[in-house]
């Protein structure tokens, strides 16, 4: 890949700029996508190009829109694109997360499509094309589009250069014909993502469900052998590549070690060294489980009550898209519930559940997987849920146990960890009665391979992997004389 250009195209960016009293401060969003794609980006350098959302974000990027990033080492450059309040509106909280969100993730929450949405979406993939066609200084870039955001983009991007190789990640789950098939533009979304070179999914699950999806509503060849599908003439290939995390998290450099991070969480949660600690970590999303995870806890309490006072969850929700009302619901929701268990089962100074709706830095994060005896990822549907990744990473004592989501893409490469349906309270209260009494020789067996499997696959083999296909097929093109 030497030599070749690389852009990125993903709404969320890496780097929000923000007004503070203090002056101009630098954010990492909550974003698996952008947990994930950081360290690739600064590993290969290129352009990353992203909506630029932070409000001092103007103030700090030259004439063109663009600025070096991270900012205490620039390694790549970051080209941020403004949206006016109606295209955000319409674009981000409207098609793509009132509509597509919910559409591809089966939570049951009913997707929202308005034709003013639609609109938006349309004119802001149109916008996002016109930058990536503006920083492209070669006909033939490689063009990494990201997520459901920019379902049109890749057909867009074609267009205005045929010479590209457009590599499309979708990070959320794609659902079956029947569901997907609620959507009133299908076909045109369709047809806008196979105008990518090669279109991934985390599961092979997701990729059979895309092909059969095209098979049921486009006139396009389906091809089930090479995982390939044509339409028009053109081909793209549709593959499985399961996104991780960086190894070693880089996260972890200079945090104390696990005993130490116990002892401070406890501390903190003003609780005696040997109580049990749970961990919750997500963004405030109706698709994470949280509160089936709260029932669950509730459930141990009920059958097993000796854990009274002697267990207690933290659950970190980092706020989320919450001008959506849906999310706002589900704040409340959350709030109720947690304060309804704690008056059920609060111990003087030990409540069952601590609620923190904040953001939370990534090392901030980690200190906590350190510190924790369990982490409980309850997803009802997610493409991977890197949360679950981390935990493994963060444990580099070979302690402490996984609960995690049949539901969840990471549930097919985590096989070791305790594996249960967020919908069967009892099976989850029964797994995180496991967890608790799990002997040590046990942790330590299943974290080891998880471990190893996490460290083995990592974010730069996900990359890797799909820049190695790339850059095949575009050998193969050179010599067909394309
Ligand atoms: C999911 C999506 C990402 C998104 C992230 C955070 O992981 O797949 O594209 O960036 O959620 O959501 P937000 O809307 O805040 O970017």
């Amino acid at each position: 890949l030497k030599g070749e250009e690389i852009l990125i195209v993903s709404n969320r960016e890496p780097y929000i700029h923000v007004r503070a009293s203090g002056g101009i401060q630098v954010q990492r969003p909550a974003s698996g996508l952008v947990t994930a794609l950081e360290p690739v980006m600064r590993a290969c350098s290129g352009t990353w190009i992203a909506h630029g959302s932070g409000n001092a974000d103007r103030d700090v990027v030259d004439s063109s829109d663009r600025i070096q990033v991270p900012p205490e080492s620039p390694a790549y450059r970051l080209r941020r694109v403004w949206l006016s309040k109606a295209e955000e509106e319409g674009y981000y909280y409207g098609f793509a997360n009132e509509g597509l969100w919910p559409l591809c993730h089966i939570a049951h929450t009913r997707p929202v499509f308005r034709a003013t949405d639609w609109e938006q979406y349309r004119t802001v993939n149109r916008r996002f094309a016109d930058a990536v066609v503006q920083e492209s200084r070669t006909s033939n870039p490689i063009v990494l589009v990201q997520d459901y955001h920019f379902a049109l983009l890749p057909r867009m991007i074609r267009e205005k250069l045929p010479g590209a190789t457009i590599i499309t990640f979708w990070h959320i789950p794609w659902p079956n014909p029947e569901a997907f098939g609620l959507c009133p533009w299908r076909g045109e979304l369709l047809e806008g993502l196979l105008g990518s070179s090669i279109l991934g999914f985390h599961t092979q699950f997701h990729c059979n469900n895309f092909l059969d999806t095209v098979g049921r509503y486009l006139e396009a060849r389906v091809d089930r052998e090479t995982s390939s599908i044509s339409l028009g003439g053109e081909a793209t290939e549709v593959h499985r590549y399961p996104i991780s995390i960086e190894w070693p998290p880089a996260m972890l450099a200079g945090l104390p070690d696990v005993a130490q991070c116990g002892a401070d969480l406890r501390r903190e949660l003003g609780v005696p060294l040997e109580t049990k600690v749970g961990i919750g970590v997500d963004r405030l999303d109706y698709t994470k489980g949280i509160l089936e995870r709260f029932a669950a806890i509730e459930r141990l309490l009920e059958l097993e009550p000796h854990w009274v006072g002697h267990f207690t969850f933290v659950q970190v929700a980092a706020p989320s898209r919450s001008s959506i009302e849906e999310y706002q619901s589900l704040d409340a929701r959350v709030r109720a519930a947690a304060q309804r268990i704690n008056n059920r089962f609060g111990s003087p100074g030990c409540p069952p559940i601590t609620l923190r709706i904040e953001h939370h830095d990534a090392r901030r994060v980690y200190a906590l997987y350190r510190g924790a005896d369990v982490c409980f990822v309850s997803s009802l549907h997610d493409g991977m849920n890197l949360v679950a990744k981390e935990y493994v990473a963060a444990r580099d004592d070979e302690r402490g146990v996984l609960i995690l989501s049949q539901f969840a893409g990471a549930s097919r490469e985590l096989m070791e960890a305790l594996i249960v349906n967020p919908y069967d309270t009892e099976q989850c209260a029964a797994a995180l009665r496991l967890a608790l009494s799990m002997n040590p020789a046990e942790q330590r067996d299943r974290m080891r391979s998880m471990r190893s499997l996490v460290q083995e696959f990592n974010v730069y083999r996900w990359a890797g992997r799909m820049l190695l296909d790339a850059s095949r097929m575009r050998h193969r093109r050179r010599l067909a004389g394309a």
